[in-house]
């Protein structure tokens, strides 16, 4: 049995891009993914979690950037400690105080700090010493991508079969993360409309292109690592741009349809084409919204920021380097 501290414990946990998106669980309680995903840990976007459990408080409680949460929130929040919980064998409920560390409002907030953050305070607060690799496990049943945000760098989350074999891990120390640069362009703050986790549901079940989509992946996969391998930036953004329109082409041809891209996403897409075809080594990748990720090296940031700033504006572009793995404060 674990020693509960009543201290408060903080954990900082950093965003992850993935290159080799993951988008589907053969498990939605375990969520266990029907592919394995690699990520870029960024430097820029990052969670601070306080947690604190506390047996006279009568339940738990969520605050999230000063604000005391709303149901929903605080409901996937308790659900996630209760796991916390069993695996302690304790039944204090916690206090969850959250802070975004998001340059102001560019609505690139995500669930894979927050719920590594947690994991990492939670676990930590109950008295549970995790390995890296169990905190890995754990942050998964909180939000899937959260799993690779326990790591630095390049992390690959490698699917497993089931909750003890699907974690994250980090990829060996790579040449080509000294010089990459990912400039995160933001052309909308508010909530989406179909959350990911809705978005790839419903890829999974009426999508006819989801098990072509598996197939390939496994491919990219392989081609990316050894992309990386060998220092290839042309190659590894080639496959990345290339896999994250093939997971985007599955929303386009579920039942039914639908799409996270808005017209300035398009635009931006051409742009970056558009400079590449000017000499500019650059390549795109887009989450579950609309906004977009560029992918270049040291050399042509200053082109890219240019780019874009003129078209967005310079408080919507950012420049990310790779950032590190879990911290506790
Ligand atoms: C497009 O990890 O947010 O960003 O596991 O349901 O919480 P849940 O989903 P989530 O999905 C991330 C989807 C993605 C691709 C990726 O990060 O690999």
């Amino acid at each position: 049995m674990a020693t509960l501290s009543n201290n408060p414990v903080t954990a900082r946990a950093h965003t992850n891009i993935a290159l080799i998106k993951y988008w589907g669980k053969k498990d939605d309680t375990l969520i266990i993914p029907y592919t394995s995903s690699l990520s870029l840990t960024l430097d820029q976007f990052y969670t601070d979690t306080t947690v604190q459990f506390d047996a006279s408080r009568s339940t738990d409680q969520l605050i999230i950037d000063n604000q005391i949460s709303s149901e929903q929130p605080l409901h996937r929040v308790s659900n996630f400690l209760d796991i916390v919980r069993r695996k302690a064998q304790i039944n204090s409920p916690a206090i969850v105080n959250s802070h975004n560390h998001v340059p102001t409002a560019a609505g690139l907030a995500s669930s894979a700090s927050a719920f590594a953050a947690l994991a990492a305070a939670a676990s930590k607060a109950a008295g549970l010493n995790l390995t890296l690799s169990e905190l890995s496990r754990l942050a998964r049943r909180g939000s899937g991508s959260a799993c690779r945000s326990i790591f630095g760098g390049f992390a690959e989350w490698q699917r497993g079969e089931d909750d003890l074999t699907s974690y994250a891990m980090p990829l060996k120390a790579a040449a080509l993360l000294e010089d990459i640069r990912v400039v995160a362009l933001t052309v909308e703050r508010g909530p989406k409309a179909i959350s990911s986790r809705q978005g790839m549901h419903l890829s999974v079940t009426t999508s006819p292109y989801y098990p072509t989509w598996v197939k390939t992946c496994q491919t990219d996969l392989t081609q990316l690592k050894l992309a990386i391998e060998k220092n290839n930036f042309a190659k590894f953004g080639k496959i990345s741009e290339l896999n994250a329109m093939r997971m985007h082409a599955l929303t386009l041809s579920a039942d039914p349809d639908f799409t996270y891209f808005n017209g300035q996403t398009l635009t931006i897409m051409n742009l970056v084409k558009q400079l590449r075809h000017n000499g500019v080594a650059c390549y795109y990748t887009i989450d579950a919204g609309p906004n977009v990720k560029v992918l270049c090296q040291k050399a042509s940031v200053a082109k890219v920021v240019d780019t874009f700033s003129q078209l967005l504006g310079k408080q919507n572009v950012i420049v990310a380097k790779p950032g590190p793995g879990i911290q506790y404060l």
